[in-house]
């Protein structure tokens, strides 16, 4: 079969980035521009300012993916975007690029979920993997459990009422001073402090699939005031540990039940909380213990990056699935509907 190059956009919150991705696996250029250091001193990301961003550096990335594939755009046979889900500002940039790019050069467009994207990244880490498994997507947007039945087929089995995984770190680590994003400096916290010096809520122990991180949340603001009002210091490196063992007690769980009932014995993990250290060590002793095979992504392709686009437009793009020049931004695409 013909290789198949493609190149892929990834504009949904705040990292601008461009891929270059053959046939599916074989990343030949994955450049990043994040934009953490500006939205930093506002607490989390301004759209706005995304947007912006998006468009100053838009062309640059595009250029230098290019470069480090020592490639033209006459070498590329597709182009993928994420259109959805995500800002609307900041999607719409990448849409109109790989619009713009795809119809001046005569090239097929395929739109790409986000969230198909992070679940992809785990394709390109291992060559082995292949559908069906199951897959935790954690990140700052998504808790999801999804089984993955082939490589463009989801059927959602668990998801969160409320705050995402990644939310609920950044606002934790908000509450105990530390910046914007938060999620890995509570992971590197957690490791010095004692999990068992305070016990947060584990949530939503019905015996669903779905999650609840509000509750966990509203605890560790609860302590941390009670601590103020009795004139206690806080230590923050106990909150860290004793909140990450909460979440992941959880994510485990429901992961490994869920393996259980269903018989799959593949489970990967999927999006920025799968660089969490904690998350990783705990799905490792349980996958081992119960001899199931567990998947993650290397930690550039679990945070927003296009080679994971690049990798799920690929199989869409096997599949049939091709854009118009109408496609749009839907920031609240769902999972597996077209
Ligand atoms: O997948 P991602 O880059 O963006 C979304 O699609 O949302 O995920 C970003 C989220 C942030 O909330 C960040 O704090 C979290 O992933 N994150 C982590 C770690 N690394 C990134 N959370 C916990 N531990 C980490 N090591
Ligand atoms: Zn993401």
């Amino acid at each position: 079969m013909k290789d198949i190059t493609i190149l892929a956009i990834e504009t949904s919150c705040d990292e601008t980035s461009v891929a270059i991705v053959r046939n599916g696996r074989e990343v030949l250029a994955n450049s990043i521009s994040t934009q953490i250091a500006l939205h930093e001193q506002y607490g989390g990301v301004v759209p706005e300012i995304a947007s912006r961003m998006h468009v100053e550096k838009i062309n640059l990335v595009i250029e230098d993916a290019l470069k480090t594939a020592k490639m033209t755009l006459d070498d590329i046979d597709v182009i993928g975007v994420t259109y959805g889900p995500g800002l609307v500002g900041a999607l719409l940039v990448g849409v109109v690029a790989a619009k713009s790019i795809a119809f001046a050069k005569n090239k097929p467009l395929v739109g790409v979920h986000h969230i198909e994207g992070h679940i992809s990244a785990n394709y390109i880490t291992h060559l082995d993997l292949e559908p069906p498994f199951l897959c935790l997507v954690v990140s700052g947007g998504h808790t999801h459990l999804v089984h993955v039945k082939d490589y463009t087929t989801y059927e959602i089995m668990g998801r969160t009422r409320d705050d995402a995984v990644g939310e609920a770190y950044d606002k934790v680590a908000r509450a105990i001073g530390l910046s914007y994003p938060g999620g890995p400096k509570i992971d590197k916290l957690a490791k010095e402090g004692n999990k068992d010096a305070i016990r947060f809520p584990r949530g939503m122990q019905d015996g669903s699939y779905d999650f609840s991180f509000s509750g966990v949340k509203s605890s560790v603001l609860n302590h941390i005031n009670g601590c103020k009002m009795k004139g206690e210091e806080i230590n923050e490196k106990d909150i860290a540990a004793a909140f990450q063992d909460s979440v992941v007690d959880v994510l485990v769980h429901k992961t490994m039940n869920l393996a259980k009932e269903t018989g799959i014995d593949k489970i990967a993990l999927a999006g920025g909380v799968a660089a969490n250290k904690g998350l990783r060590e705990a799905m490792d002793e349980a996958c081992a213990a119960s001899g199931k095979k567990l998947y993650y992504p290397e930690f550039v392709l679990c945070t927003d990056n296009a080679a994971m686009i690049g990798c799920a437009a690929y199989y869409e793009y096997l599949k049939g699935t091709r854009a118009g020049m109408n496609l749009n931004a839907v920031p609240n695409l769902p999972l597996g509907k077209r």
